[in-house]
């Protein structure tokens, strides 16, 4: 994944990538290094781990200079060793990319035979090492980077600084996101607008395989035929004091906390006050006779849920698929159909690459991002936001429920132009959604009884979590945000299917977490539990009060929610899911906000 930046300044840029840096921390934190050009010459700082470690360097070996480049890495390619971390610098050049070279290790022995000595194990060192076979054959600094980027096979996005020009930076895109920035007598590059927000909110997006030459007077955008291209400049808006923890602990708390606010600002951006659906008008279901959603791990958790919605509201055949399965199995597609994808961050490289599959076969693609100046959003033919403002922590949270949100309402709209559903029944779901909120603060103001569970379940080996209906996939939502964050393996199932497998994992050792309000498969959902107690099984029941009075009896924790209209239950028992993950995790002691091996926007397949 990576997060990359450039800055060509008026002042020191050491201080300015480190803070780039931080805003590109959710894209991985094995390593971070960077790079500056001063009085003529490269030289850069590496460390691995935290970017705090790069900063602690820098404090004791300063890196001066007003042109610079700096990364942030997830590994990919080599371990995450000083030696493997960005930039990478050979002879005359330094290098940072974000993407994998896919055909690097036919270019690392065409190198090594024409004399190149490899000092890292990365795919990113090819590179480097290319442009300085150019330069050193006497090529031009853009000359040698045109030749470069010609032979390069896969997904990146490069920056490149050269020994000797302080005036200079070459950067290019394929496959992976990069923003220009314009500030005044100044440029930056970075992986997105958001690292560049503090210094510009001027950005211009290069395209599938521009690649530009930027000077401090301002940047030539070639593109891939290298043609020089016009690409727009905009103004964007971020919001940087969102970017805060305002006193919590981790974000991930923070942006827990924020959800009833959030999907109160979905729900007040999506309905008028009339209680009519504000919607794009292109945004008509009548005649789609199908549609296909994708997406990646949380995010396509939301789509199983929305599936439900879909087919029971609206009527409304569903298909649903992971990106990295879709985007090789090519389904047959058809223009009667719409095509669906979610993404927190807009840039997941499987989900954009099934984006693109299907555009080329359905009727319409619709999008429902966070980011929306994001890839996957100018890609679609409607993008939809779901306003949970920047999502930090790495295990999603808000941003699962407002994607849930959206995806609600883009189910009522859908039964609406179908005629499956008329004003009262609108006003009946819409009364359902608008009392979310409210509820939500109720789950809040569980957290710290769920902490208490959660002290019990640090020590367990395996958790499994069941639901039936559209709590099903809550119930896989609910067993990925306990693994990222506290290690602990742990499976989702539907409750029926516990009974074909999975129930031999069931001993007294084995905390179940069952998510069950009282609805109509509330008496099935209970008959597979005592399945789970008969065999000593730890039960922690999640239900209302009638649910707990029910059934809590033999259960070894309870934990009561206020009662929801059961089709949208699965966005308040949200919280108690994302909270006993959570405490989970602060009570083995892992790293909540920027768990080991994972990274926030995966734009690497
Ligand atoms: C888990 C999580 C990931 C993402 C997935 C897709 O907490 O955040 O599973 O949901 O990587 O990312 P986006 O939504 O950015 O496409």
């Amino acid at each position: 994944m990576c997060g990359i930046v450039g800055v060509l300044g008026h002042h020191e840029v050491a201080p300015l990538l480190v803070e780039a840096l931080k805003r590109l921390e959710y894209r991985g934190y094995d390593s971070a290094g960077i790079a500056t050009v001063n009085g003529g010459k490269l030289d850069r700082r590496r460390a691995v781990g935290k970017l705090v470690n790069l900063s602690d360097l820098l404090v004791h070996h300063p890196l001066p200079g007003k042109s610079g480049i700096g990364h942030t890495r997830w590994a990919t390619h080599g371990a995450a060793t000083t030696l493997n971390a960005h930039p990478h610098l050979s002879g005359r050049v330094a290098v940072v990319h974000n993407g994998i070279i896919e055909n690097f290790r036919e270019l690392r022995s065409e190198l090594t035979a024409a004399g190149a000595a490899f000092e890292s194990e990365t795919d990113t060192e090819t590179v480097s090492q290319l442009l300085r076979h150019h330069l050193d054959k006497g090529a031009k600094p853009a000359e040698a980077a045109r030749e470069t980027l010609k032979r390069l096979h896969g997904a990146f996005a490069l920056c490149f600084l050269f020994e000797g020009e302080e005036d200079l930076m070459i950067c290019a895109r394929k496959g992976s996101p990069l923003a220009i920035g314009h500030g005044e007598g100044e440029m930056f590059v970075g992986s997105d607008a958001i690292a560049l927000a503090p210094m510009t909110d001027r950005i211009t997006y290069l395209e599938e395989g521009d690649w530009a030459v930027l000077t401090r007077k301002g940047a030539e955008i070639y593109d891939e035929a290298g043609r020089l291209a016009n690409r727009p400049e905009a103004r964007i808006q971020v919001d940087a004091t969102r970017i805060e923890k305002a006193g919590y602990k981790h974000f991930m708390a923070k942006e827990i906390a924020e959800q009833p606010v959030v999907i109160a600002d979905a729900l007040k951006h999506y309905v008028a006050g009339d209680g009519t659906l504000r919607l794009p008008e292109a945004l008509d279901f009548k005649g789609v006779d199908r549609l296909t959603m994708v997406a990646c791990g949380t995010a396509s958790y939301a789509t199983h849920v929305a599936k439900y919605w879909f087919e029971q509201i609206a009527g409304l055949p569903v298909e649903i698929d992971i990106a990295s399965e879709f985007r090789y199995r090519e389904p047959p597609l058809s223009p009667q159909q719409w095509a669906l994808f979610v993404s927190q961050s807009g840039e997941t490289a499987d989900t954009l690459a099934a984006l693109r599959y299907a555009k080329e076969h359905v009727g319409k693609v619709v999008s429902v991002v966070n980011v929306a100046t994001s890839s996957i959003a100018r890609e679609s033919d409607l993008a939809l936001p779901i306003l949970a403002g920047v999502e930090v922590g790495v295990a999603s949270t808000k941003a699962f429920t407002c994607q849930l949100t959206v995806l609600a309402i883009l189910a009522l709209k859908a039964a609406l132009d179908r005629g499956r559903l008329d004003a009262a029944g609108l006003a009946g779901h819409l009364a359902a959604l608008n009392a979310l909120p409210g509820l939500m603060n109720h789950a809040l103001g569980l957290s710290a009884d769920i902490s208490a569970v959660s002290k019990n379940l640090a020590e367990a080996q395996d958790i499994l979590f069941l639901g039936r209906g559209p709590m099903f996939p809550l119930a896989m939502e609910g067993a990925l945000k306990l693994k990222e964050i506290s290690y602990i393996h742990a499976e989702g199932y539907a409750s029926g299917e516990l009974k074909h497998g999975p129930i031999a994992l069931i001993d007294s050792h084995v905390p179940v977490i069952v998510l069950a309000p009282r609805d109509g498969l509330f008496d099935k959902t209970v008959s597979n539990m005592q399945e789970v107690m008969a065999r000593h099984g730890k039960v922690v029941l999640i239900s209302d009060a009638a649910g707990v009075a029910e059934a809590g009896a033999g259960c070894w924790k309870t934990i009561t929610l206020p009662e929801v209209a059961a089709q949208f239950a699965p966005i308040l028992y949200s919280v108690p899911a994302q909270l006993l993950a959570y405490h989970t995790a602060i009570a083995k002691g892992t790293d909540v906000d920027q768990p080991r091996n994972l990274a926030k926007s995966v734009t690497v397949e």
